[in-house]
Parts: C-alpha cells; sequence; structure tokens
C-alpha cells in the first residue's frame, strides 16, 4: 500500500489513518503486507519530522518492515512554477496536480518490486476492511491480484487496486502527460488507449473501459476528513451479505430528539439507531464531540445500554467517552456524581465499547442522556445498539402517566 502524504497545516491525519490501517491487521497478515508512506516533499527537516512522528507511533512497524518511509530527492521535481494553465484550473491548482502525478508515479514505481513479493490473498477483504478511516490522505494500493487491473475503491486516484505488472506501464503514461491533465483523466485516457476502438461509438468504449476498471460496489474506502475538499464515500462492505440486523439491535425506546455533533455518514443517521432501524455512522470523533438524546417529556431511566461497533467493522468503537444524565430539576437532590458546567451528571463511561448501568433513582426524571467523547479518536464510530429503559410504573390514570412521562 502506498500512502502519498503531503505538508498540510493537520498533520495529525496521517497518524491517524495509519493507526486505522494497521488496527485490525493480525499479526499474519501484516507479514504480507507493506505500507510504504510517501513524504512527497523536499525540505528535509519537514520529511525528517514526519519520519519521526511514525517511528515514535510505530516503532515495531517500521522495526518489522511493515512500514516504510521514503521521500524524493529533490532533483526529482521539475520546475513547477511556469506551467500552462489548462482547463480552467488556477494556477495554484495546475501545480498541485502536475506535482501530484510526480509524486504519484514516484510511488508507484518504488513500491511496484514490493508488490510481487505479495502472494494473491483470498484474503482481499479482509486488508481492505482496515483501510476505512483513511482520512484526507491519497492511498494507492498496490498487490498483485490477478482479476483486478484497476479496482476503484474511491473517485479520484485515492484508493485504487492495480496489478503490481501493470504499474511500470501506467507510470510511463503519467509521465509523458503530467503537465497536461489531472491523474484521474490520465488513467481514463489510458484505458481509452488499451480497449477502446476509434471506429466504435462512446458507448462501446465505456463498455470496454468497464471491464477494465472494476469499481468496488459500494467504496470500500473511506476519504473525508474535515480539512479536505473531496468529499467521499464509505460503504457497508458486505452489506449484500449481512442481514441488516446482524449489525444493530434495536430496543424501544421512549421519545426523545436526537443530535449530535459528529459528521453523521450517510444514511446512518442518529435517529436511526435510536427507533432500532439501522446503525449511526460517523466520523472519527475528536474530544468535545457529544451524542445526545433529549426527552420530550422528562423521565426517570432505569438503565442505558449502548453498543459501540458492531459486526462489521468493530473497531468503530467510542473510546474515551462519558455518559452523561441532565437532571430535570437540579435543586431536588444532591448528587453524588461529577458534574459537568452545563449540569450534567457523570453516571458512565465506555469500556470496550460498551456503555451500561443503572440510573440512580436519587437523579430523579432526566431531561437528557449524552455521550461526550472527551479525546480524539483514530476511528469511526458506530452505535450499534441503544437502549433506554423506562423505569417501569404502574400509572393510575392517563394524567398521571402524562405526569410520569410515560405512555
Ligand atoms: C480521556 O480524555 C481525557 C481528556 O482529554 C484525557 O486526559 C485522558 O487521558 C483520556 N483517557 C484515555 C484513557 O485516553
Amino acid at each position: 500500500m502506498g500512502i502519498p502524504t503531503v505538508k498540510r497545516e493537520k498533520q495529525h491525519y496521517l497518524i491517524n489513518t495509519l493507526h486505522s490501517l494497521l488496527y485490525e491487521l493480525s499479526e499474519e497478515q501484516k507479514k504480507d503486507c507493506v505500507i510504504i508512506v510517501f513524504v512527497a516533499e523536499v525540505n528535509a527537516e519537514y520529511v525528517n519530522s514526519v519520519a519521526e512522528s511514525i517511528k515514535t507511533s510505530f516503532p515495531r512497524e517500521i522495526q518489522s518492515g511493515i512500514l516504510e518511509v521514503i521521500s524524493p530527492p529533490a532533483s526529482y521535481y521539475p520546475d513547477l512554477s511556469n506551467l500552462k494553465k489548462t482547463f480552467g484550473d488556477s494556477e495554484d491548482r495546475v501545480r498541485w496536480r502536475t506535482k501530484q502525478n510526480l509524486d504519484y508515479s514516484f510511488l508507484m514505481l518504488y513500491a511496484q518490486p514490493k508488490g510481487t513479493l505479495c502472494g494473491i490473498s483470498t484474503n482481499f477483504q479482509n486488508y481492505i476492511r482496515v483501510f476505512k478511516a483513511g482520512v484526507n490522505i491519497k492511498l494507492v494500493i498496490f498487490k498483485q491480484q490477478q482479476k483486478y487491473l484497476n479496482m476503484h475503491l474511491l473517485v479520484l486516484l485515492s484508493g485504487k487496486l492495480f496489478k503490481s505488472e501493470d504499474l511500470p506501464l501506467i507510470v510511463e503514461f503519467f509521465l509523458m502527460f503530467y503537465k497536461d491533465k489531472p491523474i484521474d483523466w490520465l488513467i481514463d485516457h489510458l484505458l481509452w488507449v488499451k480497449v477502446c476502438n476509434p471506429e466504435k461509438d462512446a458507448i462501446h468504449c465505456e463498455k470496454e473501459k468497464a471491464e477494465l476498471r472494476i469499481r468496488a460496489k459500494p467504496s470500500l474506502f473511506q476519504h473525508m476528513g474535515i480539512y479536505s475538499s473531496l468529499a467521499g464515500k464509505i460503504q457497508n462492505l458486505k452489506d449484500k451479505d449481512f442481514g441488516k440486523n446482524v449489525l444493530h439491535k434495536a430496543h424501544n425506546n421512549p421519545p426523545a430528539k436526537v443530535d449530535t455533533s459528529l459528521q453523521i455518514y450517510q444514511q446512518y443517521t442518529l435517529e436511526k439507531i435510536y427507533k432500532g432501524e439501522d446503525c449511526f455512522w460517523a466520523s472519527a470523533p475528536v474530544a468535545g464531540d457529544y451524542i445526545r438524546f433529549t426527552f420530550l417529556n422528562p423521565l426517570k431511566i432505569e438503565r442505558y445500554f449502548f453498543r459501540s461497533g458492531n459486526m462489521e467493522h468493530p473497531g468503530d468503537k467510542l473510546f474515551n467517552t462519558t455518559v452523561e444524565v441532565l437532571p430535570a430539576d437540579v435543586s431536588l437532590s444532591k448528587f453524588n456524581y461529577p458534574a459537568t458546567k452545563d449540569g450534567y451528571l457523570k453516571i458512565g463511561a465506555f469500556e470496550n465499547g460498551i456503555a451500561e448501568g443503572g440510573v440512580s433513582q436519587s437523579i430523579g426524571k432526566i431531561q437528557a442522556i449524552r455521550l461526550s467523547v472527551n479525546s480524539d479518536s483514530p476511528v469511526w464510530a458506530i452505535l450499534s445498539e441503544v437502549s433506554m429503559k423506562v423505569v417501569s410504573i404502574h400509572c393510575k390514570d392517563f394524567e398521571q402517566c402524562i405526569e410520569i412521562g410515560t405512555t
């Protein structure tokens, strides 16, 4: 796997991405895998600082050779200051896309002979599944894989799989036209050259190209980041093979408004899990993020249960996250729980992806339950189970039930 990275304000994407890539690899899989970080910068001080931080974060992986860090010699890049502006791109963008062509080419050539060492893995999906949190970093995968010439795991060049024996040709093509077009267009042209017949029509051409360009549906890679200009996609790996119910569990919860500061992924909204219809799924939480359930009528909760992660994405757990409740009447009782500045009481925390417990009835009725994330997470977050058990009461009449806030 090749990971090009360039200097940016938010360098920590790289370390998070590497954590994410390595997260679920077994020792066995690690033996069959090389990750090459290509620092596409020529400032030695900067390159060394990146290398150092990777070494500090992944000493074992560097030692064992599963992780390599490389950078190009300064002489590799031609003068990028006087490029011809084409296709309505700004000067900056032309420079960026031109350098990107060169960067990918360098990385591909470096990685090419390593790819042939890898066997064809029947475990391909396993490799892929760990890459999903690759935020804002271009991922190119190299693996000898008979079936795929070019497997698009993502739009643009990020997350593509090539047969290593095809890489020299691809790179030669890039290097011939690197000043002319962005890299995703060049790939398309290359495929055109390979399989399209100028005497036939565009439909024929598209069909032929599609034979070579196998697009994983749904996409297997994640390419999103708050600081990215490129929106990306992630999807369930095997949603065809997996019953939806395996991935989340429904519970009967009291009526509530739900909201979150997390960046929700596609249709996996918080409402879905609260109503038991689907998982909640969001991009990697940072310290200060929250997930909140505000009851329409304050009520007494007996027990709560939250499960993060699911079978498909067991790594997408909530870490360092506390469970907090907002009492309906703060003045009523003295609480034995630490309180937040905004009046929530911390009653529990996630451990190994699960938070559960009883709620002391001394707290009385509760307005809201909130999950608060205390530190940045390298992984995305899934809630696959949310359960709030209302104190079972036998209300004598409708009025009393309303008052108690149950139905
Ligand atoms: C949880 O977050 C707090 C606040 O950022 C931090 O001090 C603490 O070390 C974190 N705990 C763990 C286990 O990461």
